[in-house]
């Protein structure tokens, strides 16, 4: 843990602020899908934390998916143009679903999850998602369920990568500016 903290500048939610949050949400999601089926649809791979977490606070006998988008072209970051990696193996037509993501931050990537899904005749369609920058946003996502809106700054951890790194930190944490400079 030491060997990744070197690279931080400061935590921004701890594991256990995480951990109250999901706890609450998942609350709401009891209550708000009471009596229904439920699919949980994972976005791969930042959201493998927080569907773990949320999922065993849940008493719902839940369904769970994945689907794995990359952003198309040369861009690291989502141009709103999105290629599906790995499609749903359900069915999702009449299905209420709720897509569990852990950051919306241009909001570009579940725009497109949100169309996708209404056109494939979902009878619901709501998003959980543990973070939001709501200064980064491009378009605005009707996010039924948001843990924490944090500031714009470049955050990892707890399923969030740089480079596909750091995911497996415990808490939120900005990651420092000499780290992603560096080339
Ligand atoms: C990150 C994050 C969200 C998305 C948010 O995923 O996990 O899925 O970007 O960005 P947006 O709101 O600007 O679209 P990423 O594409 O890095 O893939 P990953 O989950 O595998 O890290
Ligand atoms: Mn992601
Ligand atoms: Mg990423």
């Amino acid at each position: 843990a030491s060997e990744i903290e070197s690279d931080l500048t400061k935590v921004l939610v701890t594991e256990e602020q995480i951990d109250a949050k999901l706890e609450e949400l998942a609350s709401h999601i009891d209550a708000d899908y009471a009596g229904k089926d439920l699919l949980l649809v994972g976005v791969l791979k930042g959201a493998v934390m927080v569907m773990a977490d949320l999922s065993r606070h849940l008493g719902h006998n839940v369904q769970m998916d994945w689907m794995a988008v990359s952003s198309y072209g040369a861009s690291t970051k989502s141009s709103g143009v999105v290629q599906i990696r790995k499609d749903l193996d359900t069915d999702i037509s009449g299905r209420h679903v709720l897509i569990v993501e852990d950051i919306i931050d241009s909001g570009l990537t579940l725009s497109w999850l949100l169309d996708n899904f209404a056109s494939r005749g979902a009878a619901s369609v709501e998003v959980c998602a543990l973070l939001r920058k709501p200064d980064a946003a491009k378009v605005t996502i009707d996010c039924k369920y948001v843990g924490f809106d944090i500031p714009s700054d470049f955050v990892v951890g707890y399923g969030l990568d740089f480079a596909e790194r750091y995911r497996n930190l415990r808490d939120v944490a900005v990651l420092a500016p000499h780290i992603y400079t560096e080339d």
